[in-house]
């Protein structure tokens, strides 16, 4: 017991510390190009919520109280990697030369991060790190590490549907170029996304040919879904409807809508 609840105490001033180091770190990050500066702060806003999200999710199920503190220091450092991808690379969109995740992995080794915790913990924070954006996760067959990965991956899906769904109502009047992944706002959607949404896969991330195939990606997050407070988060903000607003009304995009509403209704 008394173990249990040192380990309890190191996990808590880790997330602390690590909590100070975020907030230093991101404030170092700044532009003077009034779009970057925008992501730049979209960018720790996410972050914020992100961990709130990991929060509630994670009180919503069955989790030691010590592994709250390691996936909010998994929801801290997700996209640490993103600063600098903005100010270096002007983007969201990952390459080889330029992934968000990759360069966060090296962030968090540079700035020793994660230094206190034991390589148990570090090795599973950098396990979600790594998977939170995967689009089709391995098989993971320890039960703890499967848990705190989920809870990352619908946390921040949550959060990212809650900002595209804003934004593509928005874009009109505030247009990001960032948001629009260097994806070009055409007519037609990618055959290979729509068979995926009909048969209740999330779409293939490659598959994604313009801002249309792009939101319905997204949209297909609902099938990698984990926890039951997810879909009410994602169902009662109304984020899949409003992007569905904003597609062409084409036969094919309104039997996917369908699908998608008529899976997302049968998980609450
Ligand atoms: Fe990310
Ligand atoms: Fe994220």
């Amino acid at each position: 017991m008394q173990q249990l609840s040192n380990k309890f105490k190191v996990i808590e001033e880790s997330y602390n510390k690590i909590n100070s180091w975020y907030e230093a770190y991101a404030s170092e990050f700044s532009s003077e190009d009034n779009e970057i500066q925008i992501n730049i702060d979209l960018v720790k806003a996410h972050t914020a919520r992100v961990v709130e999200n990991v929060n509630e999710l994670g009180s919503s199920i069955d989790i030691e109280e010590s592994d709250l503190f390691l996936i909010r220091i998994a929801a801290l450092l997700h996209d640490i990697g993103r600063f600098v991808q903005l100010v270096e690379h002007d983007t969201y969109a990952d390459t080889p030369d330029s992934n968000h995740i990759q360069i966060g992995l090296r962030v968090i080794e540079e700035h020793e991060v994660l230094n206190g915790l034991e390589d148990a913990e570090k090795a599973l924070i950098i396990d979600c790190v790594k998977m939170h954006d995967l689009n089709i996760l391995p098989k993971i067959s320890d039960e703890r590490s499967f848990t705190l990965i989920h809870l990352l991956r619908d946390a921040d899906r949550i959060d990212v549907l809650r900002i595209v769904s804003d934004y593509y109502t928005h874009k009109k009047v505030h247009p990001n170029r960032h948001l629009d992944m260097e994806l070009k706002d055409l007519p037609g959607i990618a055959k290979k996304i729509s068979k995926d949404i009909m048969a209740e896969k999330v779409a293939n991330r490659e598959d994604v040919e313009t801002l249309n195939d792009l939101k319905l990606f997204q949209m297909s997050w609902i099938f990698d879904i984990k926890y039951k407070r997810s879909f009410k988060m994602v169902s009662e903000k109304s984020y899949i409807k409003a992007i569905f607003e904003t597609l062409p009304k084409s036969d094919v995009v309104i039997d996917m809508y369908r699908n998608m509403k008529i899976f997302m209704e049968n998980q609450l």
